[in-house]
């Protein structure tokens, strides 16, 4: 494993040199993000050894090196998921990249379906805790001291300090933000209505099937994290109607304006 990050990291070194402090993982619908960089350099994922290539529509797969709020950032324009066939490993590899980049805060984001009876859709929710459900932990296997300690401590994963950031870049903006927990499955099935019952009942605010392996490295790794999800649908009881990807898609895409402000906000405030 720590062959394999250095090795894609000599890679990218090769092609380009950033400072960048700070790393975007953005989600399903919101690559638009993208075209606030002002780019200086775009690797492909197809070109990066190692780097697992998205499968999924509405993600691109471009490393994006540039400035955004006044900023160095390195962009992960299109994600990897689980549901893809990927291991937990390999979805997670580009988090432990950005690290060794010199990347310390990962800002994620993604499209989630909504089951806190508060929210509605395009609503922006600040991420501050998790439920992992997916049948494993990308830390399994042995510990690579390097990359981080056996046990990590789980008590704050997501930056209560950006946290507040962001709520003071949103009322600055007047966008309104909600707060909650995400719930990480793995899909590819969105949720029976018993289930989204279930993962309300359990905790959850929001449900989706990405960030919480990116998070667990990140923090691992002892990177900072901020996550963010767009509420595109919702699994509110009583209210869960058929939902397609497609819809995910133009929802989180209606909302990325909203989340460019906030994310470019927090960015020039770090
Ligand atoms: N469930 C799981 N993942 C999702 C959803 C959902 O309702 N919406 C967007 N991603």
């Amino acid at each position: 494993m720590y062959e394999k990050i250095q090795e894609t990291v000599n890679y990218i070194l090769k092609q380009h040199h950033s400072n960048a402090k700070i790393g975007i993982v953005l989600g399903s619908g919101l690559g638009n993000l993208a075209n606030h960089i002002s780019v200086e350099k775009v690797i492909s994922y197809k070109d990066i050894p190692n780097f697992p290539v998205s499968t999924v529509k509405g993600h691109k797969g471009m490393l994006i090196f540039g400035k955004l709020g006044g900023k160095e950032i390195i962009a992960m324009q299109g994600r990897l998921h689980f549901y893809e066939g990927y291991t937990m490993n390999e979805v997670s590899l580009p988090i432990r990249v950005l690290k060794s980049l010199g990347i310390e805060t990962v800002i994620l984001s993604n499209a989630a379906g909504g089951m806190n009876p508060n929210f509605k859709i395009g609503d922006i929710m600040l991420i501050n805790d998790h439920i992992s459900l997916f049948p494993q932990n990308p830390l399994l296997g042995k510990n690579d001291e390097r990359l981080g300690a056996r046990f990590p401590d789980m008590s704050e994963v997501y930056s209560k300090k950006i946290i507040s950031i962001a709520k003071v870049v949103a009322l600055k903006s007047e966008i309104s933000v909600k707060e909650g927990v995400y719930v990480g499955t793995t899909g590819p099935t969105f949720e029976t209505p018993a289930e989204y019952r279930y993962f309300r009942i359990i905790g959850g605010d929001a449900v989706g099937m990405s960030t919480v392996p990116e998070a667990i490295v990140a923090h691992h790794a002892g990177m900072k994290c901020f996550a963010v999800s767009i509420i595109t649908d919702l699994g509110i009881a009583g209210q869960v109607i058929k939902v397609s990807h497609q819809e995910v898609l133009e929802a989180a895409m209606a909302a990325e304006p909203k989340l460019t402000t906030i994310i470019t906000g927090i960015i020039e405030l770090l």
